[in-house]
């Protein structure tokens, strides 16, 4: 099982970035807690941030043939980009949405998920422990 971990702007930021609403965890943190819990499934996990959304897209485009499942926190654009929601629904591979926060309870233009609908589910306002539950998702 090949996962890749897909975090979108400022994401690398972690720690520094608005602690009270995004966590004191910082970006390292968070690849160490991802490993952890993929080892306990034998998976094999990748981890990129871009602040770019082609380069996003490009990524999930690339996934193909390489890797079984995404994790993908889109960050801001997850409430702008069709061009992800379109390489998510092109590259046909399951993917869940992560967010640290509960976008929900925040701003009314982060209430919105262009992205979600490219993948099976969401998963918000757990901080970094979504990206866990999203690894026992996607390889129970
Ligand atoms: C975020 C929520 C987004 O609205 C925001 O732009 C982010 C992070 C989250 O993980 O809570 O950068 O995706």
């Amino acid at each position: 099982m090949k996962i890749l971990i897909l975090n979108g702007p400022n994401i690398n930021m972690l720690g520094k970035r608005e602690p009270d609403i995004y966590g004191r965890a910082t970006y390292a943190d968070l690849e160490e807690a991802v490993r952890e819990r993929a080892k306990k499934y034998g998976a094999d996990v990748s981890f990129v941030q871009s602040n770019h959304e082609g380069e996003l897209v490009t990524r999930i485009q690339n996934a193909v043939g390489v890797y079984d499942r995404i994790v993908l926190n889109p960050a801001a654009f997850t409430h702008t980009s069709i061009a992800i929601l379109d390489a998510l629904t092109a590259c046909g591979i399951p993917a869940v949405e992560v967010h640290l926060s509960n976008i929900h309870k925040r701003e009314e233009f982060r209430r919105r998920s262009v992205t979600a609908a490219g993948c099976v589910g969401q998963i918000c306002g757990l901080g970094i422990q979504g990206y866990l539950l999203a690894i026992d998702y996607l390889c129970s």
